[in-house]
């Protein structure tokens, strides 16, 4: 049987060339004569497998100097508590713009540690589109400004990087880091979790400004402390080592497309492939305000909810996987990363129309 096209929103699609290599490379890896799964993070072989993955990963997005890149553990989610205790810096309030259900997540945590200031949100609108950056409250004492580029489960993303000002700008691009060019000096930090467009589940890379290093909070567990981890190179602990390295895999993959401007024309395609058979249909629709929608995930309702276990299990027939949306939104969603081809996407919108003939 062959390979399904896999819209999972995480663990989501590799490149099909990474896995391949990944397998190529199991046993023994270079001359190493051992897995990378059994070597010591602080021996020669992964030495060269993380600085190269680090240096890949600074080329494809520009990265200038004064940022320090950190491979860690903890998902993006332990990053909602990193962050505060990082960045308040002696101040006591954050900035944290609500788009969605992550930045929701986003929020709850930092109310651990600080008061929020939640200078804008789309609750009203049910996250269905972002709120003109005019009307936002910013607080220009704020520790920092936190935003979530691209809603995962909602399938909104911003168009544009916030202005914060002289306020560190904070981006959790979990699910859209790499699928477009982006100004990384507009940011103090940006972290994402591995698993949509840099690889697999277990690394979490952060990107933050070397002057916001080395004030965390008393309480801070080592670990979390930026200034631990980026002294020791991110391996304080024992660090993620196969995710890692599959990271690595993944940057050389995308220098060999062409890098980042090449994988957002791609995207852009894609999506709007997808965006106009669901606009042309009476049939599915999408919510989201044609300006806010993400290139990455796209949610979509059928006309009836009734019909949605047929569509599944009639997409598992064909071949296409991971398209049940998030149990609190039900409907669909396609979620569209990097490693998704366009192929894959034609795939779908030629099953879509084929089930609307047959119970539109
Ligand atoms: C935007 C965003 N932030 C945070 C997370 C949480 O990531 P993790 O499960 O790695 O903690 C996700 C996961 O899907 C996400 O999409």
């Amino acid at each position: 049987m062959s390979r399904a096209y896999n819209f999972g929103a995480g663990p989501a699609v590799l490149p099909e060339t990474v896995i391949e290599r990944a397998r190529d490379e199991l046993l023994e890896w270079g001359d190493a004569r051992m897995s990378v799964m059994e070597m010591s993070h602080r021996g020669a072989h992964f030495s060269e497998i993380a600085e190269d993955a680090e240096n890949r990963l600074r080329r494809l997005l520009s990265i200038p100097d004064g940022y320090k890149v950190l491979f860690l553990q903890g998902g993006a989610q332990l990053q909602f508590s990193a962050i505060p205790l990082n960045l308040l810096r002696g101040k006591n309030r954050a900035d944290y713009v609500d788009t969605g259900q992550w930045s929701s997540k986003a929020i709850a945590e930092a109310r651990r540690y600080c008061e929020v200031n939640v200078c804008a949100s789309a609750k009203d609108c049910r996250y269905t589109r972002i709120p003109a950056e005019s009307s936002w409250e910013k607080d220009a004492k704020a520790a920092y400004l936190h935003y979530t580029p691209n809603e995962t489960i909602g399938g909104v993303e911003f168009q544009h990087v916030p202005d914060s000002g002289t306020v560190p700008l904070v981006g959790d691009m979990s699910s859209n880091i790499f699928s477009r060019p982006i100004r990384v000096d507009r940011f103090g930090l940006i972290y994402a979790g591995a698993q949509k467009n840099m690889g697999i589940a277990g690394l979490t890379v952060v990107i933050v400004r070397e002057d916001l290093i080395g004030k965390a909070e008393k309480v801070t567990p080592s670990m979390l402390d930026y200034k631990v981890q980026a002294e020791a190179g991110s391996m304080a602990n024992t660090a993620p080592t196969f995710a890692w390295y599959i990271a690595g895999l993944v940057f050389e993959w995308i220098e060999a497309q062409g890098g980042v401007a090449a994988m957002a024309k791609r995207n852009e395609t894609k999506s709007k492939t997808l965006y106009d058979a669901i606009d042309a249909s009476d049939f599915y629709s999408n919510p989201i305000d044609p300006a806010c929608r993400s290139r990455m995930n796209v949610p979509f309702t059928l006309a009836s909810p009734e019909l949605d276990g047929d569509f599944l299990k009639e997409a598992h027939a064909a071949g296409l996987e991971g398209l049940k949306g998030h149990r609190s939104v039900g409907g669909m969603r396609a979620s569209i990363y990097n490693a998704m081809s366009l192929d894959g996407v034609k795939a779908l919108v030629a099953f879509m129309a084929d089930f609307e003939k047959r119970k539109g």
